[in-house]
């Protein structure tokens, strides 16, 4: 009887129903199996740099722990973090921010995940440009949301313009989301286009997030953040994470800037979840912030030389495109040539396809662009060494042109 009427109950909430496993993960565990059967692979997946943390930023998080500050902290962070995170970004942003409009997260993603909880309604729609980072779309449709793309054109380096955003405005748009320089495309949105979307935001009462998780890695201009723009602060969301800026991705270190009520909310709920981010890494990222930013400058110059060296192969594969990215530490070529290749039951029907294939005959890992709302692209993150570009794209090619 028992049984019976537990199984006539649903088990699962609609909403897990809703999302799907990263796609970004789901390759990085398919590429694990492989690795682990020993099979060896030129990985271009996972998106993080191939650097060590600082020293100094480590010495900090030891010496927390030797210090035994390994207890619980207050929610939203100490205030010498809260202090450094809103310091670092006036300083290199020319912001406003006081020390109660920052909050301390374990990682961005976490930021982003609690602030669309705290905004989005059932129903409410949320402006995401394409290409998008995975998470976005399954961030906002986990909170009820529905999802709003903005196309953009491939030929115009994917930009995102006002204009665009402003045809897909309804009345129940309730965020935009930018994510500038991008992941996976690395288009960079410029200042004044970035004002005059600010401008359209703040006048329709619109809450603009903006994901800066590859500010520093801007390879054309001098990076820029909406944060600035003081006037449009009461509807604007600053994310920012430590993972890619100071090689820190394993440690979980992000943070979120914004109008005090808005920061209050982030922190309730996260009281009701996660409690304080990890104490020593608050130590950490105090002295990643405050401390010498001579090792961001250093990465930043080793991911434009990559870059250019992975272009530079790029180009040796017949057919393949690839728009140059002014930032973040990805290429997404564009590989629908190849797309239809393949005769009879070989016979390559998607860019998802084509990824797996890659993976398992050429030992190539890629991540396929239907995660980021394109179908004809892949995206290879080239934080690796040169010699792992080398034969990557040699084994590419030649997987490629066997098709
Ligand atoms: C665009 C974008 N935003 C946010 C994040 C999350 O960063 P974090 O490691 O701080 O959670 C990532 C990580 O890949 C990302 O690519």
């Amino acid at each position: 009887m028992a049984t019976s009427v537990l199984s006539a109950r649903k088990v699962f909430a609609d909403r897990i129903g809703r999302i799907e496993v990263s796609a970004t993960m789901a390759v990085a565990a398919e590429a694990a199996k492989l690795k682990s059967a020993g099979v060896s692979l030129m990985d271009f997946g996972a998106g993080e740099p191939h650097f060590p943390t600082p020293r100094h930023i480590k010495d900090a998080a030891i010496a927390a722990i030797e210090a035994n500050f390994t207890r619980y902290t207050v929610v939203p962070g100490i205030p010498e973090v809260r202090k450094a995170i809103v310091e670092r970004h006036a300083c290199d942003f020319g912001s406003d921010y006081a020390v109660d409009e920052a909050i301390f997260t374990g990682g961005e993603k976490l930021a982003l995940f609690n602030a669309i909880q705290v905004l989005v309604e059932h129903g409410d729609e949320v402006i995401l440009p394409v290409p998008y980072w995975v998470s976005f779309k399954d961030i906002i449709q986990y909170a009820g949301g529905t999802v709003v793309y903005l196309e953009t054109e491939e030929a115009e380096s994917f930009r995102i313009t006002a204009e665009a955003i402003e045809r897909l405005i309804t009345p129940k748009t309730k965020a935009i989301i930018l994510n500038s320089p991008s992941n996976p495309a690395g288009n960079v949105i410029d200042e004044a286009d970035l004002e005059r979307i600010a401008h359209v935001a703040h006048e329709r009462g619109i809450y603009l997030i903006l994901d800066e998780c590859y500010v520093y890695l801007n390879y054309e201009s001098k990076p820029v953040s909406a944060g600035k723009f003081g006037w449009a602060k009461e509807q604007m969301i600053v994310l920012g994470s430590l993972s890619k800026t100071y090689a820190m991705t394993g440690w979980r270190a992000g943070y979120a800037l914004g109008p005090k009520k808005v920061i209050a909310n982030l922190s309730k709920l996260q009281s009701q979840s996660t409690s304080n981010a990890t104490s020593f890494v608050q130590k950490g990222a105090i002295a990643a912030l405050a401390g010498s930013q001579e090792c961001v400058e250093e990465f930043r110059a080793e991911f434009k030389l990559l870059r250019d060296y992975m272009l530079a192969a790029l180009k040796t594969i017949p057919e393949v495109t690839c728009t140059v990215p002014a930032g973040a530490f990805y290429v997404y070529p564009n590989v629908s040539a190849y797309i239809g290749r393949g005769g009879g039951n070989s016979r390559i029907g998607s860019a998802t396809e084509l990824a797996t294939r890659l993976l398992h005959e050429g030992h190539v890992v890629a991540v396929p662009g239907e995660a980021f709302g394109t179908p004809h692209h892949i995206r290879l993150s080239y934080p690796v060494t040169r010699a792992t570009i080398d034969e990557g794209v040699r084994r590419m090619k030649a997987f490629l042109l066997g098709l």
